[in-house]
């Protein structure tokens, strides 16, 4: 139908008219908020690099991850900055860890919250690698074990789900065979499957101490470049296992996650990083964007490319207005 018959203007003329004919609604379900925990007691630290962001200790993590669940945000995804790091990161599989300590005192104090942690090694080793170094190279092989200890570490700490985001290969079945033989068959694993090698890490970097002190993560994440590549590697984590895929970062990937939605049943995560928090927080405090217009667009953008999962730095804030 073409115009005059076919006028699209017809149906954006009032508020309500468009309600009814919305295509996608963002609303706190689709939310999981991601919180960083520090040791010590009474700490709220602004995050310098993630503008209304904090590192918290355990205490204070506690509570806005209860502010969370009160907004009707079902999960909070949790990663840690230890008090040592090693070249076993050690500190990641700790029965004392800081996120296996920050796990359970949200479960013991928060219900009707779904806590899913980060599994990775680049915050807890001293390479700043997601895995262990070998000969000056990250070996795929032998960090395997270590990441498959930390999943079990945080399932004991009462992790209700585990993410990992370390992008080796093979990693999704040996956590999940590990976690099947220490008794939880019943924990979902959300595997970073398409993760890019991306610069829009960087403010999470900053706050999680763990930019990679030589060399880059190229030989593990992503090309920017490959969109076919990306459903390879979520067929594959799939394939292993996995219960959730997920796309990282979401708007300059909007592609992937699209494409992704056509190829899996499963569900689809995607996480929209420091560097997107950080661009429209900037552009906001400068007043070039309307925060809380781009921040809904820029969410809104990324359920209708195809993620039912969203997590972002702006959880709270967008459950306010959803
Ligand atoms: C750890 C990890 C990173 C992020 C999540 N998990 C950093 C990285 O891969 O360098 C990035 C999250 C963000 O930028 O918000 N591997």
């Amino acid at each position: 139908m073409l115009f005059p018959d076919y006028r699209p203007r017809r149906m954006r003329a009032s508020e309500p008219l468009r309600r009814m004919i919305r295509e996608n609604r963002l609303c706190a379900d689709d939310l999981v908020y991601p919180l960083f925990a520090v040791p010590g007691k009474g700490v709220k630290n602004p995050i310098e690099s993630l503008a209304g962001q904090y590192h918290l200790s355990v205490d204070n993590l506690v509570k806005e991850a209860k502010a969370a669940r009160d907004l009707g945000i079902p999960a909070v995804i949790l990663f840690g900055l230890p008090e040592k790091k090693d070249s076993l990161g050690t500190s990641a599989y700790a029965k004392d860890g800081i996120v296996q300590k920050a796990v359970a005192a949200i479960k013991e104090k928060v219900d009707s919250l779904v806590v899913i942690t980060d599994v990775c090694l680049c915050q807890y080793t001293n390479s700043g690698h997601c895995g262990m170094v070998e000969k000056g190279v990250v070996d795929n092989d032998s960090t395997l074990d270590l990441l498959a200890r930390t999943a079990i570490s945080h399932a004991k700490a009462g992790a209700d789900m585990v993410a990992p985001s370390d992008m080796m290969d093979g990693r999704v079945t040996h956590i999940r065979e590990s976690l099947d033989e220490e008794g939880f068959s019943h924990l979902p694993i959300m595997s970073y499957a398409a993760k890019y090698c991306s610069s829009f890490y960087g403010p999470f970097r900053a706050a999680a101490d763990s930019s990679p002190k030589f060399g880059d993560r190229k030989t593990y994440q992503m090309d920017p470049a490959n969109a076919r590549e990306a459903l390879r590697e979520a067929t594959m984590d799939a394939e292993e296992g996995a219960d959730i895929l997920m796309v990282k970062p979401a708007m300059p990937y909007l592609d992937v996650i699209c494409r992704l939605a056509q190829e899996t049943d499963l569900p689809i995560a995607a996480y929209q990083v420091s560097g997107e928090y950080a661009m429209i927080q900037a552009a906001a405090q400068k007043g070039w964007l309307d925060l809380e217009k781009a921040m809904m667009e820029s969410l809104i953008s990324i359920k209708r490319a195809g993620a039912e999962i969203i997590l972002t730095y702006f959880a709270p804030e967008a459950a306010k207005l959803c």
